[in-house]
């Protein structure tokens, strides 16, 4: 291992589990030229959002654990650097590789490049133009003293050059998070009759559903906006069952506020990766306001109706299945009407690159350029 090049790969949140399956299995492959080490912040923490993630997707028990979970966004932001900062003095790598936007990317690239190594962006470039997002203010920090930045979409690239980037630091590789999203869907159609916790329900749901996710802070923080938006999907689970699948921030605005859901929104625990993949891939639509279920969905074409304002993933709506509705109820109620009624669905294709290959394309492109 002499002469072979010290990569740490950074993951922290949720959406960070997805993205780093398929590199690490990538990256298993080519284990005469990378030696290297995984770092979990513990940005997430609760079984629910990170060990049977870690189970699922077959990720490797970290080698570094910080256990900075918690707290505001610069008590987090800080103590995932510092705590960061001794395994880079440790390790002394000479890339690391942070994926997504949320505050363990914007943590780890601030420190890794500090420490004198360079530094890879996977997901690269996406911009939603809104500064009121922490993950925008993530993106654009992060992209700010990026090395080599692996894009998934072409909006990236046209962000990038738009910043000033040299085109030569640019790779449109695809996107990691569909990569797994094909390898989990291979897993789970070998296994057809499998039982999941949610089954039961499922099957009183034979007749249609939709489900839902909520977490962004604009929707869920303020609870008079949460309030609003939960009326309106109490409204829409008077056509369509809807299931919940409720992020613990969201959880406990809504219990501590006592915002009341109709006997339609049925509200389950956040989900293991497969047990959610095997309820919204069926599902008649999706209502969310995440960045990952946007792209999830336009790679199998379930429609998605996104309630939020802006998207720094533009190619969902161009080419896929999302509409954007914001939190505007008759825009929510006419999305959902024209979803249900048969004929009017939008249509959607794949977007280019999406194929499962993208971390392939990642491991190639360092091999020659470290
Ligand atoms: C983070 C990301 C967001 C991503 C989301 C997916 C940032 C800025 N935000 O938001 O981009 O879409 O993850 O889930 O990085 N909590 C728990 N258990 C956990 C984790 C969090 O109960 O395992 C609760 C805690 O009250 C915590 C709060 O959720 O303080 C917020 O967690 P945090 O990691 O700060 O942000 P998310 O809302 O999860």
């Amino acid at each position: 291992m002499t002469n072979s090049k010290k990569l740490l790969i950074v993951a922290g949140a949720r959406p960070n589990f997805m993205k780093i399956a398929p590199i690490l299995r990538e990256l298993k492959l080519h284990q005469d030229v990378f030696d290297w080490r995984l770092v979990h912040t513990g940005q997430h923490y609760d079984k629910d959002m990170s060990t049977v993630f870690f189970e699922e997707l077959g990720i490797p028990a970290p080698d570094f654990y910080l256990d900075a979970g918690g707290g505001t966004h610069a008590q987090q932001t800080g103590r995932i650097m510092e705590r960061f900062e001794v395994v880079c003095q440790k390790w002394q790598p000479d890339l690391v590789i942070v994926v997504g936007d949320v505050n363990s990317t914007l943590a780890a690239s601030i420190v890794a490049k500090k420490a004198g190594s360079k530094v890879a962006h996977v997901e690269a470039g996406l911009r939603s133009g809104d500064m009121s997002m922490p993950e925008e203010i993530n993106r654009i920090v992060t992209d700010a003293i990026t090395d080599y930045f692996f894009v998934t979409e072409p909006s990236g690239i046209d962000n990038l050059i738009r910043e000033g980037h040299e085109p030569s630091q640019l790779f449109f590789v695809g996107h990691v998070m569909i990569d797994n999203l094909y390898h989990q869907l291979s897993i789970l159609e070998s296994r057809p009759g499998h039982q999941f916790s949610t089954s039961p329900l499922k099957r009183e749901l034979e007749t249609g559903y939709g489900v839902l996710t909520l977490h962004r802070p604009s929707n869920v923080d303020d609870p008079v906006a949460l309030s609003n938006l939960i009326a309106v999907i109490n409204q829409v689970s008077v056509h369509l069952p809807l299931l919940f699948v409720v992020h613990p921030r969201t959880a406990s605005i809504i219990e501590r506020h006592e915002i009341g859901l109709a006997s339609g929104v049925h509200l389950l625990r956040p989900l293991p990766y497969m047990e959610f993949l095997n309820l919204w891939k069926d599902a008649r639509l999706v209502l969310t306001d995440s960045g990952g279920l946007q792209e999830e969905t336009t790679a199998l074409g379930v429609p998605c109706i996104t309630l939020r304002e802006n998207t720094e993933r533009p190619i969902t709506v161009t080419d896929g299945s999302n509409v954007l509705v914001g939190s505007d109820s008759s825009k929510i109620l006419r999305a959902v009407e024209l979803q249900l009624q048969s004929g009017k669905q939008r249509e959607s294709r794949k977007p280019e690159l999406w194929d499962g290959a993208a971390a392939s394309r990642i491991v190639e492109v360092l091999r020659r350029v470290l």
